[in-house]
């Protein structure tokens, strides 16, 4: 039975995915700083067919509660087969109204916090020669949209880390998968920090406003990681941007200004 660690599983994705792996009878731990809600999610995991469940306080800023948990998945399970690091906050807004206060924290968790969850799990992988990392970064780190500085090198980071280490990690037998979804329906806009009253009102219409659940995008996941993709991009809209970004990167860029156009009131 797999056995899966996921940071931030007390909501949205992160529960999705545990409830995904649970439906195919995995052990599931789920590790948050949300005592309650993780608490509902081991009792959904448990509902959903898991083999075993269990709540472990980790917080992504942390590096002893990732030596804790590294412990706790030795002790109990005898190693570990994924690591997702999901964990994950909102933030941004006009690039000049976003203070260093607010840089670091959106870094510390949204970008270290992916850091110190491979670090602490690839000593484990190395000497079990075997695991995967799936780390969810965001379409923003791979398309840069406007008002969101802090939030898309976050995720842009996330995906350079993955990429490097989909190589530096393959002789063991280590396998990374970067995932990277557009908007879709999570109690992520209840941890946004922005000191622009535009973004605030935006989030949530954004978050509503996704073809995709995110059970979807959990079950996509799974299948990624089960083809040994790399970089798996769930959205088909956010695919065809990324596409254009590629082949057209004039046409891309005017589609992004006009954006910002769009949202500073400017024509
Ligand atoms: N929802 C979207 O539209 C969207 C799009 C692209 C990427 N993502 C990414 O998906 C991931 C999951 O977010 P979500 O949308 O499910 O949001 P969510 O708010 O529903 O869930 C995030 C979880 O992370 C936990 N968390 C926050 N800070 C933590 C910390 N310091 N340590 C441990 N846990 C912490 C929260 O308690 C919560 O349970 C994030 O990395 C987010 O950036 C979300």
């Amino acid at each position: 039975m797999t056995r899966v660690l996921i940071t931030g599983a007390a909501s949205g994705l992160g529960r999705a995915l545990a409830l995904a792996w649970a439906r195919r009878g995995a052990r599931v731990l789920v590790a948050d700083i949300n005592a309650e809600r993780g608490a509902e999610s081991v009792q959904l995991c448990m509902a959903a067919g898991a083999t075993e469940a269990a709540y472990l306080h980790l917080d992504v800023t942390q590096e002893r509660d990732f030596d804790s948990a590294m412990a706790w998945v030795r002790q109990h399970w005898g190693g570990l087969d994924v690591m997702v690091n999901n964990a994950g906050v909102a933030g941004g807004g006009s690039f000049e109204g976003i203070p260093d206060e607010d840089w670091h924290w959106l870094l510390e968790i949204n970008l270290m916090g992916v850091v110190r969850g491979c670090r602490a799990a690839t000593k484990l992988f190395k000497a079990q020669e075997s695991g995967a990392f799936v780390n969810i970064a965001s379409m923003a780190g791979l398309l840069n949209p406007p008002a969101m500085a802090s939030y898309n090198v976050a995720k842009a980071g996330v995906v350079a880390l993955s990429e490097t280490l989909a190589a530096e990690l393959a002789p063991w037998n280590i396998a990374t998968l970067a995932v990277c979804p557009s908007y879709f329906q999570t109690n992520l806009n209840e941890s946004l920090r922005t000191r622009d009253a535009a973004m605030q009102a935006a989030l949530p219409k954004l978050l509503a406003g996704s073809e995709l659940s995110a059970d979807d995008i959990a079950e996509g996941i799974l299948d990624a990681l089960a083809r040994g993709e790399a970089l798996y991009l769930p959205h088909p809209r956010a695919r065809a941007a990324w596409q254009q970004k590629l082949q057209e990167p004039a046409a891309f860029r005017a589609e992004m200004q006009a954006q910002a156009r769009k949202l500073a009131g400017r024509r």
